[in-house]
């Protein structure tokens, strides 16, 4: 039986993970794995963090902190949080450790050695005082599109457009601050040029199947013609170049991460020598290998490391590598840096136990073929309408009407008749078909089937109605009973890849502790005789509060960020002190405040200005109600020249006002009451 290695992309240990990278990544794969290991085969599902590369400085000098101590944080934070979520590694381990640095470092030599690699000098930006050569998001200086004066040098957030770092104009260091100059450094390329020709067979001929977002964006990657890339960079956070005169540079992020895979199955199968030789799960033509990763890594995945086991000599390629598209949030791109996520950790502790519900969500919702997003009302409307009150619902009428009529202890089968036998026929094809779903990877299809055998189970049961006929009829219910308490035990397998908390929950109310995939599709798994354990909800429902908390949290976020996004506006020309002193500024009462009928934008006051009072027009309306500005003092231009609206309403001057970043209005006023009519000074 073919052996499969899974591997699920190593997250950057520069933050949490969040729903993005579960249902890109980590849930599809651990549907997988759970599958395989249900149909008892070989299979080790390998994972860990990515803490080498930029990402991870970054954050370490925004929170003030060693590097070292990022990643010692979020991989303990990320390695947790996959635990209490379910997601069931054989191994999830770090890039940092001894094991990685060694493996990595053999393998780079390996190929050095071996003459795999172009070594070439080239201009990179340097900042001579610090003694860093800098990445190109460390590059800041003027745009030579919009000249905002601080573009990136990977592109300008003010006119978006993509740049290189050689095109800025006056580049600095983003940190200190220093002006930069180009200065020569040796690195060592890939020659992906040469890999060209095996690699367009490879994909392109013999590996038609698979999935099409993959499959395309290899072939325009080849289409495009492959050139050579650096593996190595001049960096001091890394493991450094073993070799002589490579002193400050060390390897790249993407040539050490997927050795990673390697570095952590070689940690597994020495703690676990059950598993026999690391090597058997990479170098084994019998093994498949398996990466799930986001559409991000694709390149990686499918040409570049692919590439780099070819040049090593010894090692397997990947069978299939099942990437999904992306997810978004309330229509939003998440974003880790500026914090606009739903964090694996902070749901794990905010909706407790609920780990299925997510699952679920995530599957039914996966961006398996396109992009997609999520909602916190998509995830309540489907946690209530399909868990609840489908697959809930059933078990627990089956379950408590047990208990009710039979002391919970299964009831012999009676006579079937024809609806009985129908409803039993549904459930004949549906290991094969979950099993071909699940083979191809098509988890979202897979889950909908089982979630029909739900709906399947509890139409049977509603239309049965057993809780009538046990009046006029009590042998037919043994019957019913006795099915539902079969579909039941049915959906506590078939859901067993999906949603393994609330499977075990159920197995253990039915006393099922064997159980196993082949007997899916069986009818009678649960004999007459056998006594249930005490019922419980398998899933209860998600009150409106909880998701407003979420959502509160969002839109706090949001406006976190546009507050901190906000730039004051330009100041206007200068103006003489004589233009000014033309405004006459001054103080007035609010007297009465009120909506102007028909137009809605409009709050029409009545202002006590010292001499014969007067009227007011302001577009503040959806900022104010109109009595809490009554009594108010507010600062106004008495001398505008008055303004006759489309009613004949005339405006005898103009409140001032100040716009805030979110475009909200704020009336000016003043520290102490003064006299209606005092001028501004
Ligand atoms: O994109 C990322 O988050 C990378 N850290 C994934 C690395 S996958 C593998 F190569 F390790
Ligand atoms: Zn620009």
């Amino acid at each position: 039986m073919k052996r499969t290695t899974v591997t699920a992309a190593l997250p950057y240990a520069n933050g949490p993970v969040h729903i993005g990278h579960l249902a890109g990544v980590y849930v599809p794969a651990d549907i997988y794995v759970r599958y395989l290991r249900l149909k008892k085969r070989p299979v080790i599902f390998v994972g860990g963090s990515d803490e080498h590369g930029v990402p991870v400085t970054i954050r370490a000098r925004k929170e003030g902190i060693t590097t070292q101590q990022v990643v010692d944080r979020y991989h303990a934070l990320i390695k947790d949080s996959f635990s209490r979520f379910g997601i069931s590694f054989d191994i999830y381990s770090r890039t940092t450790s001894a094991t990685h640095h060694k493996l990595a470092s053999d393998f780079f030599r390996r190929l050095y050695d071996n003459g795999k690699f172009v070594e070439q000098e080239s201009e990179q930006f340097y900042d001579e005082q610090t003694g860093h050569f800098l990445t190109d998001r460390n590059i800041r200086g003027e745009c030579p599109r919009c000249h905002a004066p601080e573009a990136y040098g990977d592109q300008c957030e003010r006119c978006g457009a993509t740049l290189s770092p050689e095109e800025l104009i006056n580049p600095y260091n983003a940190e200190s601050g220093n002006p930069l100059v180009l200065k020569s450094t040796k690195h060592w390329y890939l020659p992906l040029d040469k890999d060209q020709p095996w690699l367009e067979k490879w994909i392109l001929e013999e590996h038609k199947e698979w999935r099409p977002n993959v499959y395309g964006q290899c072939k325009s990657w080849l289409d495009g013609g492959l050139r050579p890339r650096a593996v190595t960079r001049d960096l001091d956070w890394g493991i450094p170049v073993p070799v002589e005169g490579a002193e400050g540079k060390v390897l790249y992020v993407w040539f050490d991460a997927p050795i990673g895979y390697i570095s952590n199955t070689k940690e597994l199968c020495d703690a676990h020598p059950e598993l026999g030789s690391w090597e058997t799960w990479w170098k084994d033509p019998e093994t498949r290998l398996v990466h799930f990763i986001g559409k991000d890594n694709i390149v990686f995945h499918c040409i570049v490391f692919p590439a780099m086991l070819k040049a090593h000599g010894e090692y397997i390629l990947p069978d299939n590598v099942p990437a999904n598209e992306f997810l978004n949030l309330e229509g939003n791109k998440i974003s880790t840096s500026k914090n606009y996520a739903v964090w694996l950790n902070e749901y794990l502790d905010e909706l407790p136990n609920r780990q299925d519900e997510l699952r679920y969500v995530l599957t039914a919702n996966a961006p398996e073929t396109k992009d997609n997003d999520f909602t916190w009302a998509d995830f309540q409307a489907r946690c209530n309408n399909e868990l609840v009150a489908v697959y809930g619902n059933f078990v627990n009428r089956a379950l408590q009407l047990t208990k009710k009529y039979y002391s919970g202890i299964v009831p012999e089968c009676g006579e079937l008749n024809d609806y009985d036998r129908q409803t039993l026929a549904e459930f004949d094809g549906v290991k094969e078909k979950l099993e071909d779903l699940l083979e191809h990877f098509k988890f979202r299809d897979a889950q909908k089937e089982a979630m029909n055998l739900a709906r399947i189970g509890n139409k049977y049961i509603a239309d049965c109605e057993p809780w009538k006929v046990i009046k006029t009829d009590p042998d037919r219910v043994r019957t019913i009973i006795y099915i539902s308490l079969q579909l039941t035990a049915n959906l506590a397998i078939a859901f067993e890849p999906f949603l393994p908390f609330s499977s075990q929950r159920l197995r253990e109310m039915l006393n099922m502790e064997q159980f196993s995939w082949e007997d899916l599709g069986n009818t009678n798994l649960l004999p007459a005789g056998k006594q249930l354990a005490e019922p419980g909800l398998l899933f209860s429902k998600i009150e409106d509060d909880v998701i407003k908390q979420q959502t509160d949290k969002l839109a706090a976020t949001i406006k976190a960020n546009e507050e901190a996004a906000y730039q004051a506006p330009a100041v206007k020309d200068t103006v003489d002190f004589s233009d000014f002193e033309k405004l006459d500024i001054r103080v007035g009462t609010v007297l009465s405040c009120e909506r102007v009928p028909k137009m809605k934008k409009l709050l029409k006051f009545r202002i006590a200005d010292g001499l014969a009072d007067r009227t007011i027009v302001s577009g503040i309306s959806q900022w104010y109600e109109p009595e809490a500005l009554v009594g108010k003092q507010v600062l106004f231009i008495a001398n505008l020249a008055p303004r006759t609206f489309k009613n004949g309403l005339v405006s005898e001057g103009m409140i001032l006002s100040a716009a805030n970043y979110d475009g909200s209005i704020s009336v000016t006023t003043v520290e102490h009451d003064v006299k209606p009519g005092s001028q501004v000074c």
